[in-house]
């Protein structure tokens, strides 16, 4: 039997995953990450964290498992994207990891759109300037914190960290290197002109591979902390989102993926490079080598639901939240929500949005509160999902869903009815790392390609159908669809 590991460096854990080429799920281990927001709009982690929680999570995957180190035949890394993690000559971390979800870089965008000119720069990158992509980031910490820009000497991605404390190698994976604004994307290669124009020095950044390609081997130190056996082989692997695409087999374009995390997102894989002109749609390369994607991405989803739930019911679990939820009616009697709580990037890139509850009045009850939140979610994605139609859906697709969000039955019907699509579960609830562990058991020679590894490890679960609610919320949809433009400039008053 070969045994393959995933390792994800989230938002909220480091987590180690160890399956076998059948896509059993042998053992998971994950180990919290804290976050802070020392100012608004900023959101950091140590990567020393990262690290620990890892070292710890791997060593108790491997003992959960009762395999050793010697056991693993390759392993996968996936994470949050975009962060940005500065080192130093001796590989030394110089400041905090500026996150996916930090904000502050408004002014960078709007510095690289200007010197490399909007079009061009959605041409090159395929994508226009995100608060939260890399690069922002990078010039940021150049034009605030001169003194750490002038001691850095390697800028790497949060999993990419992962795997230099791991195998003492600096590499990347290309889904990972299209989410930082420096990737020609099309060429699968570093933008020679982007790099240029901004003022970058190449030399920071690390040599870029496929996610099924082997970057490195675990090193003397890295088996040390972790337990794994030196030599193991590292894959490229991919950001969280193209990973998770690979767990829930959307490797080719007829399988459209839904994804209800801290994120929501909606990822369509292409079978050949496209971007969107405007770029309101991201267009990533794919973590299945030679394959690119778009994606819609909206900051808040389970993220929404987290932070009202902590807010204003602390007290009582999930389940019984979303049960009340579902017992107001589809379009909670005329109550909205906003979900733009950490801004949002798909369809409205605006940093400054800001999340709202509209159209309460005294017959509003928790309930309503909780079924617009999960409504307020479900149209983000349909924002995205839209986005994606237009640019052109295959006539016969399937949507799968995954994501700890999506595991409640009821925001499963909702999402269904909003987009009014169908939606198909999948055996496995690990994402990006059971997607990671996938890549991996390519290089282990398990299989082929990694279709023929979606094809033999992952099983397609409960389908959840449009109900009859789908033709109110297409109307509410049209309502929501306003209300962002009525209030943006007073949220950016705000
Ligand atoms: C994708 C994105 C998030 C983060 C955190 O573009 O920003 O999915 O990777 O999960």
């Amino acid at each position: 039997m070969t045994y393959l590991m995933g390792l994800d460096i989230s938002t909220t854990g480091a987590k180690a995953l160890i399956i076998n080429e059948a896509g059993a799920v042998i053992a998971v281990a994950n180990s919290p990450q804290p976050i802070s927001q020392p100012k608004p709009l900023w959101s950091e982690q140590n990567p020393s964290d990262w690290w620990q929680g890892i070292s710890a999570s791997i060593r108790r995957a491997l003992a959960e498992s009762g395999l050793s180190g010697e056991d693993i035949s390759a392993i996968g890394l996936t994470g949050q994207m975009h962060g940005l993690v500065l080192l130093d000559e001796n590989g030394e971390v110089l400041r905090p990891s500026i996150l996916w979800n930090d904000q502050r870089t408004g002014a960078q965008c709007e510095y690289m759109t200007a010197r490399i000119g909007a079009g061009r720069l959605i041409e090159l990158t395929g994508n226009p300037a995100v608060t939260g992509f890399t690069a922002p980031k990078i010039l940021w910490v150049r034009d605030n914190e001169p003194e750490v820009y002038a001691r850095a000497k390697q800028a790497l991605l949060p999993k990419d960290y992962i795997r230099y404390k791991l195998t003492d190698a600096y590499a990347t994976d290309l889904a990972g290197a299209a989410g930082t604004s420096l990737l020609n994307v099309a060429e699968r290669a570093w933008s020679a002109e982007v790099l240029d124009v901004l003022e970058i020095p190449a030399e920071w950044l690390p040599p870029v591979h496929e996610g099924t390609q082997v970057t490195s081997t675990v090193s003397a130190a890295g088996a040390a902390a972790t337990g794994l056996k030196a030599g193991t082989p590292v894959v490229g692997g991919g950001g969280d989102q193209a990973a998770g695409a690979v767990g829930m087999g959307c490797v080719s374009p007829e399988k459209i993926g839904v994804t209800v995390g801290t994120s929501g997102v909606v990822f369509a894989p292409l079978a050949s490079y496209a971007y969107e002109r405007e770029g309101r749609l991201h267009a990533f390369c794919h973590a299945v080598p030679g394959a690119w994607h778009f994606m819609g991405v909206m900051l808040s989803a389970a993220g929404s639901l987290q932070w009202y739930k902590d807010s204003f019911a602390p007290d009582i679990d999930f389940d019984s939240l979303l049960a009340e939820a579902a017992t107001a009616p589809a379009g909670s009697d005329g109550l909205f929500f906003l979900p733009y709580l950490t801004g949002e990037r798909t369809p409205h890139p605006d940093p400054l949005a800001r999340g709202a509850f509209i159209g309460m009045t005294t017959r509003h009850e928790r309930g309503h509160m909780t079924r617009a939140v999960l409504e307020g979610v479900a149209f983000g994605l349909k924002d995205s999902f839209t986005l994606i139609a237009q640019a052109g859906l295959p006539d016969e697709y399937e949507a799968r869903i995954s994501g700890g969000g999506a595991k409640s039955p009821v925001w499963q019907g909702i999402i269904a009815d909003v987009l009014a699509a169908p939606l198909v579960n999948i055996n496995t609830t690990e994402g990006g790392a059971f997607g990671a562990a996938i890549l991996a058991s390519v290089a282990a020679g398990a299989f082929d390609d990694v279709a023929s590894a979606c094809e033999a490890m992952i099983q397609t679960g409960d389908e959840v159908a449009v109900g009859a609610d789908a033709e109110v919320y297409a109307e509410r949809y049209e309502i929501y669809r306003s209300l962002y433009p009525a209030l943006k400039a007073t949220f950016a008053r705000l």
